[in-house]
């Protein structure tokens, strides 16, 4: 159903010449990651070699993926570059909007009925364009890309920071903003900075109380939430090798949590088994056949500080369980010291909730053996003391622990069963009382832990583990015990030992499901209606942005000269606006509310020329815009910072806003802003930013010779009659003038098709 063998195919048909030629221009053995990445090259066979950390590279992923809630900006953008279809196959996951409250049934129902038209409008588009669709409980994104879509070699990009869990089946999956995502899918090439490189290590075998979790959770811990910006985290060693596929996705996927543009591991027994037992024996005989290039040549394993920037050895054999937190993920605390700094931080060490699962571990194994430990609490006379909750990763993981039984293991532990989403994991998590703000611990197996991520409750203590250890913890229901060296207390009042976890790797009758929520898009969809309501106020068809004039640009207003840091964040806020992500005009009540406002201090509060009245930014853009007249935003260093959001560039495109004038940009927002014909330049000197005053109004020269590297110039006339004058910078390219003077890079798609 779901994988396209044809596409690995050619993938892999094509690596052996691109990775001989990288080889010989770079005169030396290469990583893995080097091998994938010099083979997707935009430009085909390698002809040069890059800088890591330096050299800005165009790549062609092999596929896209798209969680519910950034797809919908994405699809909306991509319908606006007129392609009959996607240029590479990509596919849909409902899984972030379902709120775990009852249990999945009933959740699943709730949700389906709150979020109708998104649903429809997601499952429409992909009808038309060629997109696959993964329905409300099908599953979690990155498990189910997992499941269905990873492939040993592969490159692809995706709408969630996650997306790197696809290394797991040593793939080059990275996390991108929904601009990129539609860029790939309308046939375009992706830039991503050629990364520098760490190489992790992994000596020994994992065993005991040990998982593939805290291999990640130490990492996090030596590396920092930091450590790896920048860099792609390549794992080898015996210790790589004896893990399973899954274990391997769990340590990708927190790569995130580091900082890393991805992780990855080379192809193994483990990955062609994984392949094997979802039904994909095809394409692992297709990667047994070029074995030798899904992972790195001998030497560099044999010497990796020669071959790696950075390299960090552990070993397996003597790692202990960690539990990271709280609210931050790489607190790392190994289980037999977490007594002591729970004590000594005054942590509360009753465990109120046990929550596994997630798309960072819902595997098979993951599940079967904290199954292995409920299993004990009747056995050992144990009563289990949190509560305790399960989010399955998919459809098909859930059919097939039905199957084997572990969902009645859990029920026999009063465990509650979510549904096949991200609830908890993401805030969409209806825990009763969290409103009250009460100082409290629960301990999970996902990936992030920041304060309020998963019941909104800021004083809620969030711990990560794995699900072995959570599964320990809260049948405990205390923080301060170590399931290795401790005992319990039973009802009988006997002292019993928890066993060592077990599971099997892989199901021993295969996975099976009934319906895995899969709808595959029309075979020719150019009948296809796509459904947004007119009255929708979550969703709003994108109208193409107006070409540029042909003119200077003369008469501006100064809408807001922004003070010190001004994130994504302050440009477009998230919290309760996430709703309207998929509706510009409604989304566009944000656009700069969070920024300071340089001349009163004060955030949403700037002057309007027009009346001299002061007012929300967006109220006040609305005003400038309805009278037909242009604005410029002035803002500080790294102006942009964050995520790489496209809506922080769209709304001021959207309303009106003709120019974004800093001392200096973040990288991809700058680009975001070029993309949607939005003028982006920076202070020539940066003390020029000190002439800008509240009532000015500006002229921007120059733009009939717009050209690369050639300054444009500002004219100010201030409020007194006096004028001011300097020259400022931009990046633009050729490529990038162009998109300017179209008025955004998708009116030059859709132009080059008519
Ligand atoms: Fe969803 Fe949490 Fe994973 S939000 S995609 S389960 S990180």
């Amino acid at each position: 159903m779901a994988f396209d063998i044809e596409m690995i195919k050619a993938v892999y048909d094509r690596m052996p010449a691109r990775i001989a030629a990288a080889r010989a221009l770079t005169g030396k053995p290469l990583t893995l990651t080097e091998k994938i990445l010099y083979s997707h090259l935009w430009e085909g066979t390698p002809s040069t070699t890059f800088t890591r950390g330096g050299s800005y590279v165009d790549f062609a992923p092999d596929r896209v993926a798209m969680q519910d809630a950034t797809a919908q900006m994405a699809l909306l953008q991509f319908m606006q570059a007129g392609r009959p279809q996607v240029a590479v196959p990509s596919t849909v996951h409902c899984d972030h909007l379902i709120e775990a409250k009852v249990a999945s049934t009933t959740d699943l129902k709730v949700a389906v009925d709150k979020n109708k038209e998104v649903y429809d409008f997601l499952s429409s588009v992909s009808d038309k364009y060629g997109i696959g669709f993964w329905k409300p409980g099908a599953g979690i994104i990155h498990q189910v890309v997992l499941e269905n879509y990873a492939f040993p070699g592969g490159m692809m990009i995706g709408t969630d920071s996650h997306t790197v869990n696809a290394g797991g089946l040593g793939m080059i999956a990275i996390g991108v903003g929904g601009a990129d995502a539609c860029d790939v899918m309308a046939g375009l090439a992706w830039e991503l900075k050629f990364p520098k490189l760490i190489g992790v290590k992994l000596t020994g075998k994992l065993n005991g109380w040990t998982s593939a979790k805290d291999v990640i959770l130490k990492v996090a811990g030596i590396l920092t939430v930091k450590g790896g910006t920048g860099c792609v985290v390549e794992y080898f060693g015996e210790g790589a090798t004896s893990m399973s596929c899954t274990g391997k996705g769990t340590i990708c996927n927190m790569g995130a949590e580091i900082g890393a543009t991805t992780s990855t591991f080379g192809y193994d027994d483990s990955m062609a088994r994984y392949l094997e037992s979802t039904g994909r024996a095809d394409v692992a005989a297709l990667a047994n056949g070029i074995r030798e290039h899904l992972t790195a040549d001998s030497e560099v394993y044999a010497n990796p500080e020669a071959y790696f920037d950075q390299v960090i050895e552990i070993d397996l054999d003597a790692l202990e369980p960690h539990v990271n937190g709280p609210f931050t993920p790489d607190l790392a605390t190994p289980i037999s010291k977490l007594k002591e700094l729970a004590i000594k931080n005054n942590w509360p060490t009753k465990v109120e909730v046990g929550l596994i699962g997630s798309c960072t571990n819902s595997s098979y194994e993951d599940i079967a053996r904290a199954a292995s430990l409920a299993k004990q609490v009747a056995a050992k006379g144990l009563k289990t003391k949190a509560q305790f909750t399960i989010t399955p990763g998919s459809e098909q993981v859930r059919y097939t622990i039905e199957r084997d039984g572990f969902i009645s293991t859990f029920d026999s532990i009063g465990a509650t069963v979510f549904s096949n989403a991200c609830g908890p994991c993401i805030g969409q998590w209806a825990r009763p009382g969290a409103e009250k703000g009460e100082k409290n611990t629960i301990v999970h197996s996902f990936n992030r832990n920041f304060a309020k991520r998963a019941d909104g409750n800021p004083n809620t203590y969030a711990f990560v583990a794995s699900p072995e250890i959570v599964t320990a913890l809260a049948i405990a229901g205390d923080l301060t015990f170590n399931p290795l060296t401790d005992t319990l207390t039973n009802e009988k009042g006997e002292q019993v030992k928890l066993e060592a976890p077990t599971g099997d790797e892989l199901p021993k009758l295969g996975f099976a499901v009934e319906d895995a929520g899969y709808q595959a898009p029309a075979e020719d969809g150019s009948g296809v209606q796509v459904k947004v309501a007119s009255t929708s106020d979550r969703l709003q068809l994108l109208a193409p942005f107006s070409a540029w004039e042909g003119t200077d640009l003369k008469g501006l207003k100064l809408l807001i000269k922004a003070k010190g840091k001004c994130t994504t964040d302050h440009i477009s806020m998230a919290g309760p606006w996430l709703k309207y992500r998929g509706h510009l005009d409604n989304i566009s009540n944000n656009m700069l509310i969070g920024a300071v406002n340089f001349f009163n201090e004060k955030t949403d509060n700037v002057k309007n020329q027009l009346s001299g009245v002061y007012g929300a930014v967006p109220d006040t853009q609305r005003a400038y815009k309805a009278a037909g007249i242009g604005t410029i935003v002035v803002g500080d260093t790294n102006y942009g910072e964050g995520s790489s959001r496209e809506h922080a560039a769209m709304e001021p495109r959207h309303l009106g806003v003709r120019a974004v004038l800093v001392k200096s940009f973040a990288r991809i927002h700058e680009t975001n802003l070029k993309k949607q014909g939005m003028l982006a330049l920076t202070f020539a000197n940066d003390a020029d930013y000190d002439k800008i005053q509240e009532d000015d109004s500006i002229n921007i020269l120059g733009l009939n010779d717009f050209a690369p590297e050639k300054s444009l110039t500002i004219e100010l006339t201030h409020a007194d009659g006096s004028t001011d004058s300097f020259p400022v910078n931009h990046t633009y390219n050729a490529q990038q003038i162009e998109w300017f003077k179209a008025g955004g890079a998708l009116n030059i798609i859709r132009a080059s098709i008519k």
